[in-house]
This record gives C-alpha cells, structure tokens and sequence, in this order.
C-alpha cells in the first residue's frame, strides 16, 4: 500500500482492549475513565479477518497494543493464529510488563516475534506516581521474564517527563550495558484528556539527548526496528538506547503505518481524529469490503501530524488507540 505522499505502509499497529491495570499520567485520565463496552470490541475471528486482508494489500507487520494486551483473554491464542498468517514477517506487542511473568514463556511458544515494555521509572514511588498503580516489581519482574523467554531484542520504552524522571536518563543507560536491553525515550505527546498535563511534563529531548550522548560516548546503531527511533549504543554495550522524537523532530515523512483501534476503527494517524469504521451498516465485518476500507483509510492518512499547533490534540486518549 502506497498513501497519496508516497509512503509505504506496511505496518498494522492492532490495539485489542482499552482497558488496562495500571493509569499512567499521560495516557488515562485520574478518573471518570469509561471503556467501551464489549459488544463494541472486535472479536478475535473479525481482528484476523481485518489482518489477512491487511497482509493482500501489503501488510507484513502487526502490532499488537491496548490499553495493556495482556489483560484482554485468549491473547496467546491471537498471537497463535496470526502466526498461522504466512505473508506475516514479525508480530510484537507493547505491554506495560506487568502480566508477563505469567505469559513471557506462552507468548514465545504462540510465535510472538518481540516485545516493547512500558518502564518510566527505576524508583517504585516514582513509578507509582506515573503508574497511579504499585506495581514496579512486577513490571521489572516482567522485564525479567522476557529476557528468560527470549522475547527477541527486549525494548524499554521511557516517556520522559519533567520532573518526573528526567534526571533518570542516565541509569536507563546504564540498563544497556551488559543485558540485552534496549530503551528507547519518547517525547509526551499531547492525546485526548491528558493533554491537559502536557505543559507540566513535555521536554523536547533535544537537549537531553546531547548531553546523554556526550557523558557515556554513545555512538549511532544499528537494530531492527519498525518505526521512528533513532538508536545508539555505549561503545561495548550489549544494548542500546533509542530517541523517538515524536514532536520536536518528527518523522510522519517515513511513516509506514496504520491502526486499527479495539472497537473496530481504522485510524491513518495517531494524531489525526479522522477513522474509517471497519464495521459495514449492518455492523458486521464483511472480507468483501474491507479491501476498499483499508484504500480509503489510506487516502485519509495526512501528511503529518499537527501536535501544538493552534492547540491541537486528538479527543481520544493513548489508551483508546494503541501508542
Ligand atoms: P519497534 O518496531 O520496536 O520500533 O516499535 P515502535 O516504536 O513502532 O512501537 P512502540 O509501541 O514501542 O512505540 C514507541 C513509541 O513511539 C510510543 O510512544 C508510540 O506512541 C510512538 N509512536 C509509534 N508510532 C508512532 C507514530 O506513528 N507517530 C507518532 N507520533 N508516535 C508514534
Ligand atoms: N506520549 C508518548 N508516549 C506515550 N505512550 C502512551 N501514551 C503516550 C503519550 N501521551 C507510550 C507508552 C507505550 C507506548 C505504546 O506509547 O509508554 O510504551
Ligand atoms: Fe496502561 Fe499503557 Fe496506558 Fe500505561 S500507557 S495506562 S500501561 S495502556
């Protein structure tokens, strides 16, 4: 699939639930969160549906995201059967950590190819002022178990807040150096309800980046990722450590993906409201039309997105859509 910009997508990002066990800051409102209702989430057998019609059209890649993926039933079963999709070269999941000790092992056996692991904070009161939640120790446990089940190249995924745990940077660093390991820092974007807490918390990484890069030496690397970071490493590390800097240098000029939200959206862009509905109006997922759907989400997908621009943010926060 090529969108009218010329950009090859070929990147299915898949949220399966909205719901999720933790409540990080920039991600859920502090309360009055509403999730939808199960009727209106896709069953597993429609989400199959979507992704092999996704793979004729070019899709080689899924993702599979929430809310948090694990808390939502049969999700090694998923992970099964779109394994069992022959055109899929790679499917991962970003998760916050926290159920993994209990499906690390599963998840590896189902054929999931990696994972990207939610961690803000190495200080258990930091990250419950992050999370809203206690649960740290299950998270690194977490960690812990992907490493054992070999989950592919573990990723770390440390959205940096003003703060919060900006003076952090450097022990994530540290993380890399004799574990496989591989922690990215991600700027806040500004989604639904939480934008509201953007202006406390966003820092640009520019700076952090320069000096981070300047104290330990790092230097550019190479690993296998689909998207937007760009990664280095301490010289002799074993693992490294990824900027993704989604608002102060963006990279909507390479993007090669699509998402398809839990209720049964397909939305071009992250930071775009604009979704096709994947559902026909009988409210059925129909193979015959999603060819077209998939077309049309294309020619929608814009050039760029519009964070802080003339206040822009999307109405829906990240747990809706998946990261
Ligand atoms: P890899 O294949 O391992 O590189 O995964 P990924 O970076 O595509 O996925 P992940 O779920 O780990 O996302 C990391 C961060 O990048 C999250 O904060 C996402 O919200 C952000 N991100 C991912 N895709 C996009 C995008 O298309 N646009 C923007 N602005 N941010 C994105
Ligand atoms: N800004 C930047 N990253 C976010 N994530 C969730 N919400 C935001 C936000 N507002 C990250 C999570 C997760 C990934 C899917 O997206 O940390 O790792
Ligand atoms: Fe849950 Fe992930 Fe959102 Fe945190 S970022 S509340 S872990 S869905």
């Amino acid at each position: 699939m090529i969108d009218k910009y010329g950009r090859s997508i070929d990147y299915l990002r898949v949220s399966i639930t909205d719901r999720c066990n933790l409540r990080c800051i920039y991600c859920m409102p502090p309360k009055g969160v509403t999730f939808k209702p199960h009727s209106s989430i896709l069953r597993y057998e429609e989400i199959i549906k979507i992704v092999e019609v996704g793979t004729k059209l070019g899709i080689k890649k899924v993702r599979i995201t929430g809310g948090e993926p694990l808390v939502r039933e049969g999700v090694v079963d998923l992970i099964k059967k779109l394994r069992e999709i022959p055109a899929l070269e790679d499917i991962t999941m970003t998760t916050n950590g926290v159920l993994l000790p209990k499906y690390a092992f599963a998840l590896k056996r189902a054929g999931l190819s990696r994972v990207n692991i939610s961690l803000d904070s190495l200080n258990a009161d930091i990250y419950k002022t992050i999370t809203r939640r206690d649960e740290f120790s299950q998270a690194i446990e977490g960690i812990k178990a992907a490493l054992e089940a070999a989950l592919g190249s573990v990723k770390i995924n440390t959205v940096v807040m003003k703060g919060l745990n900006d003076t952090e940077l450097e022990s994530f660093v540290n993380l890399t150096i004799d574990r496989d390991l591989h922690v990215r820092f991600i700027e806040y974007m500004p989604m639904g309800e939480t934008s509201l807490l953007s202006g406390n918390y966003y820092v640009s990484l520019n700076e952090f980046k320069e000096k981070i890069i300047n104290k330990t030496g790092m230097v550019p690397a190479n690993i296998k990722n689909n998207g937007p970071s760009k990664d280095f490493k301490v010289p002799g590390a074993i693992g490294t450590v990824g900027f993704i800097t989604a608002i102060s240098h963006n990279f909507c000029s390479t993007c090669n993906r699509v998402r398809l939200t839990a209720d049964g959206f397909l939305r071009p862009c992250l930071a775009s409201d604009v979704e096709v509905n994947m559902r026909g109006e009988d409210g059925k997922i129909s193979t015959k039309s999603l060819r077209e759907k998939f077309e049309k989400a294309l020619l929608l997908k814009p050039i760029s997105h519009n964070f802080y621009k003339n206040n822009f943010f999307p109405k829906k926060n990240m747990s809706q859509i998946g990261g």
